[in-house]
């Protein structure tokens, strides 16, 4: 990818936060996925009196896509105050379109801040219906667990 389209879409994260509706927390986020048509979908966060009824930037941006028809995702960017990573719930629903999407985190307060990832790194193991739950899963192994080599006794 161009370094320009990977600085527009941090950009336009960047600016996108700026929407973001969320009194109670005070936490901004905004997101950009670029797909691989060439387009760019937006989302931020938006929280709710009722604060289990927030939905994050990233699964806006998604869902704004997929209500678009696209769904083939090159790349995301994401924009906070701090540079955090997205969480736990988002990356699952990234996962079910591209298990390796490439994320530019950025903090919003110092922009030359920026954080280059793989969803893969932050997911590994994903949770897929692909191949019947058996496909997908690369060298993902479950947590606390060693890989078995050939020599090793069954405990
Ligand atoms: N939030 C996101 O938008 N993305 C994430 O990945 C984590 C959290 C939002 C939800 C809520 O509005 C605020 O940040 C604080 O949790």
């Amino acid at each position: 990818m161009k370094r320009e389209t990977r600085d527009e879409l941090i950009r336009q994260a960047i600016e996108i936060r700026k929407r973001a509706y969320a009194p109670y927390s005070k936490f901004l986020v905004g997101a950009a996925v670029r797909t691989t048509s060439g387009k760019t979908f937006l989302g931020c966060n938006v929280e709710n009196a009722s604060y289990g009824l927030a939905v994050c930037a990233e699964r806006s941006a998604v869902f704004a896509a997929i209500t678009a028809g696209e769904k083939q995702f090159e790349c995301m960017a994401i924009a906070t105050s701090g540079g955090e990573m997205p969480c736990g719930a988002c990356r699952q629903v990234l996962s079910e379109f591209n298990p390796d999407l490439p994320i530019f985190i950025v903090d919003a307060d110092h922009p030359d801040r920026i954080i280059e990832g793989n969803l893969w790194d932050l997911l590994p193991g994903a949770f897929s219906l692909a191949d019947g739950g058996k496909g997908k899963k690369k060298e993902a192994k479950a947590p606390g667990t060693k890989s078995k080599g050939k020599n090793d006794a069954d405990d």
